[in-house]
């Protein structure tokens, strides 16, 4: 799934992004470098940044950046609700045909939260479902209004296939598919039989099905029940916040939107945070764990183990995690305890 033999310090777009963007992206670009992380960062910009300075959310010369290098980290966007420009990251995962959205949550030993041994990944479809941008009002009063969701083999069998190749090589012993097939039996039941195919070219991992409202229920009873999920967009979008929640929230929780041939975008859960930015007080561990995960994507893994393991120790120190997890310092101070568990 990752044929491209990566230089030894390859080129990454770097969108800082929104709100505590900019605050996020300098410490992890710091703990990158402490790590022994090569990598040529070439800032761009996207979002409100860019429609404000360049009067365009998404300005020419970052698809070109990201075209170009293939790569990139993104810090959060925001997005104005109800009118105004369209989802940047949306736009973002479909130019680029970004279509697996993969977001593990693993529990962070000392990391407050509500359970211990969660290791669960979800792999959500990002291109297609409700998500594919095809909505419009009914009639011209503007009271009622339709989204298609749209489902197509294609669509389902490349993320299917990614969900059992990441479990096999990931070592990984069951695939769980989310749907709501009983109600939405033409989309959601054409998603279901393209994974039952798909299973049977892995008899060695274990598959199942489950409704998306009795996984909802099961996410947060049993959590150790799940191994890889894989889902469609709208249900992916919604139960990886939760399966964040499982680990301690949006604050440390990472991602990445994969596609073929290499190209990927790895990006924060969570949002622009804007009654906090610009205090210097935002947590960056989910852009800098998914630093982490680019890191391992272009095959650097020993500065990725590195900075994982620089990361873990500072977590697990009250006095050295960030307020948002009940810890006594802030963005900067916790980048310096990782910089110190890293070079120590
Ligand atoms: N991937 C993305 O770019 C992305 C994702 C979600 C939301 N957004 C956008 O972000 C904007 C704000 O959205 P929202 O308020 O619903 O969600 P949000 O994730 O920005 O904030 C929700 C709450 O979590 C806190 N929080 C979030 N990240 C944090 C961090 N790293 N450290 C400490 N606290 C943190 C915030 O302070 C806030 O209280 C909106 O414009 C939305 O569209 C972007």
């Amino acid at each position: 799934m990752n044929p491209i033999p990566y230089p030894a310090a390859p080129t990454v777009s770097l969108i800082e992004g929104d709100g505590i963007g900019p605050e996020i992206s300098a410490a992890t670009r710091r703990v990158v470098e402490a790590a022994g992380g090569r990598i040529a960062w070439e800032p761009v910009l996207a979002g409100m940044t860019a429609a404000e300075q360049l009067n365009d959310p998404l300005p020419p010369a970052t698809l070109e950046s990201i075209k170009k290098n293939q790569l990139a980290l993104k810090g959060p966007l925001g997005t104005p609700i109800g009118g105004g420009f369209r989802s940047v990251n949306v736009t973002l995962r479909q130019t680029f045909d970004l279509y697996a959205n993969v977001r593990p949550a693993l529990t962070i030993p000392g990391v407050p939260s509500r359970f211990a041994g969660v290791d669960i990944v979800m792999v959500r479809e990002n291109t297609e479902d409700l998500y594919a941008g095809v909505e419009h009002y009914v009639d011209p009063r503007r009271n009622a209004a339709e989204s298609i969701c749209i489902i197509t083999r294609f669509g389902s069998e490349r993320v299917i296939t990614y969900a059992f190749e990441y479990a096999r090589r990931h070592g990984r012993k069951k695939v769980t598919l989310v749907h709501k097939a009983n109600i939405l039996k033409m989309t959601n039941g054409l998603f279901l039989d393209v994974g039952r195919e798909v299973a049977q070219r892995y008899p060695e991992i274990v598959f199942d099905d489950l409704i998306v409202d009795a996984t909802a229920m099961k996410l947060v009873i049993a959590p150790e029940r799940f191994d890889v999920i894989v889902t469609m967009n709208l249900f992916g979008d919604i139960l990886s916040d939760l399966t964040a929640g499982l680990i301690g929230g949006l604050g440390v929780a990472p991602a990445a939107n994969i596609g073929d041939g290499g190209c990927a975008i790895f990006e924060a859960v969570h949002g622009t945070a804007p009654d906090i930015a610009g205090q210097g007080i935002a947590n960056p561990t989910g852009l800098m764990l998914s630093a982490v995960m680019l890191l391992e994507h272009v095959g650097q893994d020993e500065a990725a183990a590195r900075m994982r393991r620089g990361i873990h120790t500072a977590l697990a120190n009250p006095e050295t995690r960030t307020g948002d997890l009940g810890g006594k310092t802030n963005t900067a101070g916790y980048a310096d305890a990782i910089v110190r568990a890293i070079t120590s």
